[in-house]
């Protein structure tokens, strides 16, 4: 069994997923920003391209190879991911396999969604600043609603039942919500609200609630507050600046990441980490594979490389992290920037424009 942590291995391997529709046009601007800050700090990255996605599902059957997920457990310090979707696998089983698979076979359970407003152009809300949009939502990453367990019984017959259950233990609970809290006290932030239904969702929801109020008290400074789910999704909209850590379940995280996302100027912009502290872990744009868009020159490469910034945080290169993030900040207030942000450049071109900024930023 491996027992070195990779994160401390030199050189730091990092695969690549591009994956489906636009994550292919999005990653290939991600690499050339993380290659140009990799030149540029002399960092010990090695990036390595494996072709998991639809199209090689499709052509080979396979959608992982056999011990692909401890393949990167093993050898990989972090796995930079574009998108999963193609309308040519409608049950998204390759998305399923590879995606949520790497999420629970790493047991990445920590999905962290930054949401950040750079440039109050971009906030669809009438009269917010830039400081009015900055929050964090922790989402469950391991359990809830993506465990996959349930069935169909008479399936296709007019009584059919489809059974979903969810999953939420002790332990996924209180080591998300621990997460949360101990990320506010160390960035110094002052506001904790968790979200859940547990108003109709008696057992599950009711764990989150127990276990809410135990952890809770270890960080009396704190505020800590529960909403739920509804409640909160309405005053996102009506007042952002009320938030500063999300804590949730999965799939309440990842509908309220697509509301942050609305937030931000879109899902263009929308980066996250999935992460377990000290071990192997994954960024990705919040957006899906858009396939409408693929290799059009449409789509936005900021979410993709603001998880490339969240990648160099992780691995320990925060000067890189902070230049890329920096960089970008710089393109959206200049309006370099593909049309969804009102730019009129495409994929590459803000890609390039980027990986420039970086290749001529002072080192330290
Ligand atoms: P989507 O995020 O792919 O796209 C929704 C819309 O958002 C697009 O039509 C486009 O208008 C906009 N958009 C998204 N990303 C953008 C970008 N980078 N630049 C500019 N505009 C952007 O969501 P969808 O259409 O619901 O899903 C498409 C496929 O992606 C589905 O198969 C879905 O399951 C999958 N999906 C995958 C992931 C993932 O791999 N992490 C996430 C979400 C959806
Ligand atoms: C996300 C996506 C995924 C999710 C899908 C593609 C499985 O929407 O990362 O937000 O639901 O987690
Ligand atoms: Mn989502």
């Amino acid at each position: 069994m491996n027992t070195i942590d990779p994160r401390h291995r030199r050189p730091q391997r990092i695969a690549v997923l591009a994956g489906d529709g636009i994550g292919r046009d999005v990653t290939a601007e991600a690499v050339k920003v993380l290659a140009a800050a990799g030149e540029r700090w002399a960092l010990p990255l090695e990036l390595v391209a494996l072709p998991w996605s639809a199209e090689h599902y499709l052509a080979t059957g396979e959608t992982l190879p056999p011990g692909g997920i401890a393949t990167l457990r093993d050898e990989y310090a972090a796995v930079l991911v574009g998108a999963f979707g193609d309308p040519r696998v409608p049950d998204m089983r390759h998305a399923a396999e590879i995606l949520l698979g790497a999420r629970f076979g790493l047991d990445l359970y920590i999905n962290f969604r930054p949401c950040r407003l750079y440039d109050a152009r971009l906030c669809p809300l009438k009269g917010k600043r830039e400081r009015d949009v900055d929050f964090v939502i922790f989402r469950e990453n391991t359990e809830g609603a993506y465990v996959g367990l349930g069935g169909n019984f008479k399936k296709g017959m007019p009584d059919e039942v489809a059974v979903q259950e969810e999953v939420h233990t002790r332990k996924g609970v209180e080591r998300i919500v621990r997460a949360a809290f101990d990320w506010a006290r160390a960035h110094g932030r002052r506001r904790l609200c968790m979200a859940d239904k547990s108003n109709v969702m008696r057992f599950g929801h009711g764990l989150w609630q127990r276990v809410f109020a135990a952890v809770r008290e270890e960080y009396p400074e704190i505020e800590a507050s529960h909403m739920f789910v509804d409640a909160l999704a309405m005053q996102l909209v009506r007042a952002p600046e009320r938030f500063d850590v999300i804590v949730t379940d999965n799939l309440i995280g990842d509908i309220l990441s697509d509301i942050g996302a609305a937030l931000q100027g879109g899902l263009g912009v929308a980066a996250s980490a999935n992460l377990h502290p000290g071990r192997t872990s994954l960024f990705e744009p919040v957006h899906g594979s858009a396939p409408k868009y693929a290799g059009t020159g449409l789509a936005n490469p900021v979410a993709a490389i603001l998880s490339v910034a969240l990648m160099l945080e992780t691995l320990g290169h925060e000067t890189a992290a902070r230049v890329v993030e920096g960089a970008v900040v710089q393109s959206l207030r200049k309006g370099r920037t593909t049309p969804d942000l009102g730019g009129t450049l495409t994929t590459s071109e803000v890609g390039d424009w980027l990986a420039r900024r970086v290749a001529a930023a002072p080192v330290s």
